[in-house]
């Protein structure tokens, strides 16, 4: 029996067990569900056990990290002269508000038209488990592994990662490896085996923007600043009516992508106005026109303003003029910008947009560098191949217009080339209602990583 027989044979229970996992309400950023985090990351350290890893622990982030979520490290490495392969997935899980827009609700996971519905189905639990089954079937049908493992699995992806950023700018001795694998990511169209190789960092910032000591009768309007009306005014600024990013020096250190990059995205199966109907749900398509839409998405930085937070928002009127203003902001970053030049550059701009008579203060919350992978890289063209097999149809590479903090971490403190497998679909729902999992990419992945690592196991190890 090959590994993939036994992961077809066991299809049922693998969708039963990651059924199991969907119910604990593992949503890191609400200290309301701490215990919840913790129960997801036993259970998951538990199965790794149950299925044959070694050194299975939770490792504590605290001190560095807002939260303190730990992660989940197992490993098995008993393949000498083979590569390590470093297995990476997140445990924890996004808000589900708003809960009346759910069709279930989003922790009791329902099958409805060949989909797995539930919070994390496929953002990250459904895919992260399909790395602990891909090992499942290698250690069931062989008894052992092909190559050696590390298994390291967060729960404050969501939140921004920093206890694991910590962790891994720590360089331990037990995440040697020689490239990691993350299922976090998705395909560009159905059934389409697509491999991403690159994702954007970002800043993650509140502008506080103060005008008086306290909040004023409107009356005084004319003579007193106010905050919302500066906060708005400094906001607007930033970017121009094309949605050009007006920070001086700010795009300096974006690097265009090479040619071939961009021709093969153009060849890309895609329908602009489908895109955005269906995804964006909107009436057009914003940015800058002189950049084609995947380089928009993929290699251009952003601004975008999340929220705005005080002042008079109750029923009725209030004439009054708010001494305080808070918006929440992030940047999204592209190769070779860096978060601290981001960061540094728009504090300035925000200081030196501030009407007279108003201070305006610009806090960090998170930040994660860009990445971008080559992909010639050995690792990358041998799960391209792998994909291919499973799939029957020749692999895509792109970026991703999305963040994961830890890629860039990875790449810079360990050199570790990351392969980006994932396999979720554009209309998943991903941090939004009625999230879900296309099943029979679950079953695929699981054989699509399988696959990989069985071909990954005849590649030569760096070390
Ligand atoms: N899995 C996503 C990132 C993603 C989504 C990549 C779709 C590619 C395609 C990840 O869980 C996520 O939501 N990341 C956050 C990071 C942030 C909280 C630092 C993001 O991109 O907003
Ligand atoms: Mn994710
Ligand atoms: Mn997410």
């Amino acid at each position: 029996m090959t590994a993939i027989d036994y992961a077809r044979q066991h299809q049922q229970r693998f969708l039963s067990e990651l059924k199991t996992l969907l119910r604990i309400p593992s949503v890191s950023t609400d200290p309301a569900h701490r215990d919840d985090v913790r129960h997801a990351a036993r259970h998951i350290a538990d199965e790794l056990q149950r299925i044959g890893l070694e050194n299975v622990r939770l490792i504590e982030t605290t001190g560095s990290s807002p939260t303190g979520h730990p992660l989940v490290y197992a490993d098995w490495l008993h393949a000498p002269g083979k590569p390590t392969a470093l297995l990476y997935g997140h445990y924890d899980v996004q808000p589900p508000e708003p809960l009346d827009e759910w069709l279930t609700p989003p922790f009791e996971p329902t099958e409805r038209d060949g989909n797995l519905y539930a919070r994390g189905a496929v953002d990250d639990k459904g895919q992260m488990f399909m790395h602990l089954k891909a090992i499942e079937s290698l250690f069931a049908t062989h008894g052992k592994l092909p190559l050696n493992v590390r298994f390291l699995i967060e729960g404050e992806e969501e939140v921004g990662g920093e206890g694991i950023a910590h962790y891994v700018a720590s360089r331990p001795d037990n995440l040697h490896a020689d490239f990691a694998i993350i299922s976090d990511t998705s395909m560009f169209a159905p059934g389409l085996p697509t491999l991403c190789v690159g994702l954007r960092g970002m800043i993650y910032t509140e502008i506080e923007v103060r005008s008086a000591r306290s909040d004023l009768h409107s009356g005084l309007g004319g003579a007193a600043p106010n905050s919302f009306n500066a906060l708005a005014h400094i906001l607007a600024r930033i970017k121009d009516a094309d949605g050009r990013i007006q920070i001086p020096g700010i795009l300096d250190a974006v690097v265009a992508p090479a040619a071939d990059e961009l021709r093969s995205w153009s060849s890309l199966p895609f329908d602009e106005d489908e895109f955005r109907q269906t995804v964006l749900g909107a009436q057009a398509i914003v940015g800058d026109p002189r950049f084609p839409l995947f380089e928009r998405m993929w290699a251009q930085p952003t601004f975008d303003v999340h929220g705005i937070i005080g002042g008079f928002t109750g029923v009725g009127a209030k004439t009054v003029i708010p001494a305080k203003a808070t918006a929440k902001a992030s940047m999204r970053l592209v190769p070779n910008m860096t978060a601290a030049d981001a960061l540094q550059r728009l504090t300035d701009f925000v200081h030196q947009s501030c009407p007279p008579g108003v201070s305006a203060e610009v806090r960090l919350i998170h930040s994660a560098e860009p990445s971008l992978i080559p992909v010639n890289n050995p690792w990358i063209r041998s799960a391209a191949a792998a994909m291919t097999t499973v799939w029957g149809r020749e692999t895509v590479f792109v970026r991703s217009g999305g963040s994961i903090p830890i890629v860039g971490d990875l790449q810079r403190h360990l050199g570790l080339p990351c392969v980006m497998m994932g396999f979720g679909l554009a209309d998943d729902n991903l941090h939004a209602p009625n999230e879900k999992f296309c099943i029979r990419n679950f079953h695929l992945g699981i054989e699509s990583i399988l696959s990989f690592l069985e071909s990954a196991a005849a590649l030569q190890a760096e070390a």
